[in-house]
């Protein structure tokens, strides 16, 4: 490979295979587009025929745009989580994913019960999790759609679990921050309400957190929670623009990785996501310089997921998911 360059494999931290068929859907910011485009297309899942096809689909891309790791959200429907590992193992890629937890506020066709959705994680977590390079992580897609039934049995499941991944979004949009905390109005913050039960720590990974707090940073920072920070998808839904040089201050850094946010993002591609993270720390007054971006979007990202022992740097030791540019 004379004249490329060899890198470590990008890592996408947060990603929605089902939604890849409605990127760029047009004209809505998080809610409407939730209920017009995501939860309209997320219906057809519980076909294994149609996941597996999405999932296959889904990850030729993501490796034909250098990205050899994801942490993905599936769908409600077990069957769509078995067509996405099946072809993951298959590819022999490391990647991490669930099945959405969903008990209120969505598409009938698209809740579980809280006690369904205990279940039904657990035999995928016993069936998937550290089959060869495969993990699972347990999926409350955001507490506007779980009851606190729902959020008790998901922090049941990830402390019965070990080594197994929590993620879900925080923060995106303020629309959806004045929802939550209608639902949720013991809670003080939005990060509070994923805190009380017991869904913060190593392995968490939050979507988004355009909105957090100083006191929320601070958590995640004390507690080893995780920021997926996905810009393409932020400027797309007209989100926010996440302050990433405020996220690491460097006297309470928050582990942060890149993210594609698809399909609310735009792109597959780690190199065209980095291209709107550079514009939006801009904006934020604080240049990203190309060594960051590439950290972000490699070693950055494997700490924000505690892989950074595995992949996301070429060293002795590691897995080598290598990629040519
Ligand atoms: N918040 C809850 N669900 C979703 C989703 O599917 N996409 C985005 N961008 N935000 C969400
Ligand atoms: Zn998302």
């Amino acid at each position: 490979y004379r004249d490329c360059l060899i890198l470590p494999g990008f890592i996408d931290c947060h990603t929605h295979y089902p939604q890849l068929q409605v990127i760029g859907a047009f004209g809505e910011q998080l809610i409407d587009w939730l209920n017009r485009y995501a939860y309209v297309t997320e219906q057809a899942f519980g076909d294994p025929e149609c996941a597996y096809e999405a999932a296959r689909i889904f990850l030729r891309e993501t490796l034909r745009a250098g990205t050899t790791t994801a942490a993905v959200y599936c769908t409600v429907h077990s069957a769509s989580v078995d067509s996405f590992f099946e072809e993951s193992e298959r590819l022999n890629m490391r990647n991490i994913a669930g099945k959405l937890l969903m008990d209120r506020n969505a598409p009938e066709p698209l809740l579980d019960s809280p006690q369904r959705g205990y279940d039904e994680s657990k035999a995928l977590i016993n069936k998937w999790h550290g089959r060869g390079r495969q993990l699972y992580a347990i999926t409350p897609r955001f507490a506007a759609t779980s009851s606190a039934e729902q959020m008790e049995m998901a922090g049941a499941l990830w402390s019965e679990h070990p080594g197994t991944y929590l993620q879900s979004h925080i923060a995106e949009n303020r629309d959806e921050m004045t929802w939550v905390k209608r639902l949720y109005p013991e809670r003080a913050d939005y990060l509070d309400v994923y805190g009380h039960y017991g869904l913060l720590g190593p392995r968490a990974i939050y979507g988004h957190g355009i909105h957090l707090t100083e006191s929320e940073l601070q958590r995640c920072h004390e507690t080893g929670t995780g920021i997926a920070h996905c810009p393409t998808s932020n400027f797309f839904l007209g989100s926010g623009c996440f302050d990433l040089g405020n996220a690491k201050r460097s006297s309470r850094p928050v582990r942060v990785g890149l993210a594609s946010d698809v399909g609310a993002g735009t792109s597959l591609s780690m190199l065209q996501t980095l291209n709107e993270a550079y514009k939006a720390a801009q904006l934020n007054g604080f240049p990203l310089n190309p060594a960051q971006a590439f950290y972000l979007a490699t070693r950055g990202s494997a700490e924000a997921l505690y892989l950074e022992e595995r992949i996301g740097s070429i060293a002795p030791g590691m897995e080598a998911d290598l990629l040519v540019l």
